[in-house]
């Protein structure tokens, strides 16, 4: 069944990436980018620290501008991603740019067969791990790529917030706090997260929440030690309509005023032993 859902979601983030790469709504800020702009979030900025000389595997890479920026930076990179459209997209942008940095097409779980060699770094961002629905094999795939001593660096989403409705008005549970493999949260939508208009041929999608403790023991049991856990209250795209933009490196969202204060995302940072 997994296989099912592999498939649908890999559909989807074609279309997507297609919709990404034309860039009509400006969300990826292709033109600012190809202009030299470095596109990483205040968040990610402030805690990555130097990868000069670094080597970094990006999982789910989508098409490749962050990718592109940690190469801008200094780092070697080699990013991933199942969806053939998000590759093709970064490859475009990697020879219009000329930075230090290849793309592979397959599927996280399968990157340590597809990718040769160990990294400093695992970078994985925004909007990864969720489409994921077994998290254990996911940190022993982080796991298996870094070098002893190399680190992995993980942003996302708040699960606890992600719990929320979006449609609804303001901050109702709608899901449950954890989804087994067998049993994702499907969703359908006609539109992606950029403001773009277009529609999604293939709207159908199946995600995974994953809560905190999940992601921080599987970590643990695939044998990195935990250096940071930091909670956050921005979150890098409009998760729901009623979200405030804020302005700093890169637009972001935060819950309006009025709103109890939550964290809406965290990273994690973690040291191969
Ligand atoms: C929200 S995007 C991640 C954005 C990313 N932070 C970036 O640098 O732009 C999610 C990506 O995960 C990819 N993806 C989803 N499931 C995957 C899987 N099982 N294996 C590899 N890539 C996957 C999708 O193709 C999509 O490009």
């Amino acid at each position: 069944m997994t296989d099912a859902y592999f498939t649908q979601n890999r559909l989807n983030w074609d279309d997507r990436a297609d919709i990404h790469i034309r860039d009509e709504a400006g969300g990826y800020r292709i033109d600012a980018f190809l202009a030299g702009e470095d596109n990483l979030h205040d968040i990610e900025h402030d805690e990555i620290g130097d990868v000069a000389g670094l080597r970094i595997a990006h999982l789910q890479c989508h098409i490749g501008i962050d990718t592109l920026c940690l190469a801008r930076r200094g780092a070697t990179c080699v990013g991933l991603d199942f969806s053939p459209r998000a590759i093709a997209a970064a490859r475009m942008l990697q020879q219009k740019t000329g930075l230090e940095a290849r793309f592979v097409e397959g599927n996280v779980y399968d990157a340590r067969q597809l990718i040769d060699g160990l990294f400093d770094m695992v970078y994985v961002t925004w909007g990864a791990i969720g489409w994921l629905p077994d998290v254990q094999r996911w940190a022993e795939v982080v796991s298996s790529l870094l070098k002893p001593g190399g680190r992995l660096y993980l942003l996302e989403g708040h699960p606890s917030f992600m719990q929320v409705d979006e449609k609804a008005e303001g901050l109702r549970i709608g899901f449950d706090w954890r989804n087994p493999p067998d049993k994702p949260l499907t969703m359908s939508e006609e539109t992606t997260y950029t403001g773009d208009t277009a529609k999604i041929a293939h709207p159908v999608t199946h995600e995974w929440l994953h809560p905190l403790s999940a992601v921080v023991n599987a970590v643990i049991d695939a044998g990195l030690s935990i250096e940071r856990l930091n909670e956050h209250e921005r979150l890098a795209w409009a998760f729901a309509p009623w979200m405030v933009a804020v302005e700093g490196r890169r637009r972001m969202w935060v819950t309006p005023e009025g709103l109890p204060k939550m964290p809406v995302a965290y990273s994690l940072q973690a040291r191969k032993l």
